[in-house]
């Protein structure tokens, strides 16, 4: 079992939580975990990707849309919280130039992409795009882990990526947003790696639930993915 170290709303007029449980776990960019803070109902822990993780901690950025989110935006500072251990591939070692594009919750994942992309060698660049519907989020969060950050509000984010630019695009918000990217970076020539959601039941690979049809047959979305080469699955 983790401990809450905080569970802040960051929108103030949203529904948007930031999660810090302690201890870390070991998780990886574009891992995620199988969080529940409940007894027996609902039945399904959920996945929540990781924001940040380090020796002592992981934190996750949710939207409470739910029963099961909903739970979790209630849990208090020392409170109890099953996390487990980190689950999917997550991104690859990608390098070079990269275009780091989110929308939603789907921004999450991209914070410790950054940080690990960044540290990983200094000649690495990251910049990030960030979409929004209505109100941005973590904006000096997410700046001071990047090279340059531009971000949207209420329109298409994907019209201000200049996939050329780059030498990888990685990805993780709407499929539509994620779509429109694929098609931009094809014409582009530039590889796309994408973080999928699907509802999940167990979380790792065991019950099929999460399965998709991609160019390399079935797949489950949480032991094969959740990322994936968008030409795989697009
Ligand atoms: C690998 C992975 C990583 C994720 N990372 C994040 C994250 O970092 N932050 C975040 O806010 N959310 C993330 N999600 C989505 C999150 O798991 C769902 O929002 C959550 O399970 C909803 O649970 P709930 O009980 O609150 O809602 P429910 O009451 O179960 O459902 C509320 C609504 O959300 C939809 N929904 C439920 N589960 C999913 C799902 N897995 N994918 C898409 N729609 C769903 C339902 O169809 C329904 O419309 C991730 C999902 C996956 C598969
Ligand atoms: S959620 Fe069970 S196999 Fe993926």
């Amino acid at each position: 079992m983790s401990r809450v170290i905080s569970n802040k709303r960051i929108s103030p007029g949203g529904n948007f939580f930031l999660l810090k449980t302690s201890p870390g776990n070991g998780a990886r960019m574009g891992q995620f975990c199988m969080l529940r803070s409940w007894g027996t109902y609902p039945l399904l822990s959920r996945p929540i990707s990781v924001f940040d993780a380090d020796g002592d901690s992981v934190s996750f950025l949710y939207r409470a849309v739910g029963e099961g989110t909903d739970l979790l935006s209630k849990l208090r500072e020392g409170g109890d919280i099953s996390v487990g251990r980190p689950l999917g591939s997550g991104f690859p070692n990608i390098g070079g130039r990269v275009a780091m594009v989110g929308g939603g919750a789907g921004i999450a994942p991209l914070y410790l992409a950054a940080k690990t992309l960044k540290s990983s060698d200094e000649r690495n660049t990251a910049d990030m795009y960030l979409g929004f519907s209505d109100e941005p989020l973590l904006l000096d969060e997410y700046g001071s882990v990047c090279d340059a950050l531009a971000f949207d509000v209420g329109g298409f984010v994907t019209d201000i990526v200049p996939c050329g630019n780059y030498d990888c695009v990685i990805s993780c918000g709407p499929e539509a947003m994620m779509r429109a990217l694929h098609e931009k970076c094809k014409t582009a020539r530039v590889p796309l790696y994408v973080s999928l959601e699907k509802h999940m039941a167990c979380g790792f690979g065991v019950c099929l639930g999460c399965s998709l049809d991609t160019t390399r047959g079935r797949k489950k979305v949480c032991a094969d993915g959740p990322v994936f080469k968008s030409d795989e699955v697009f």
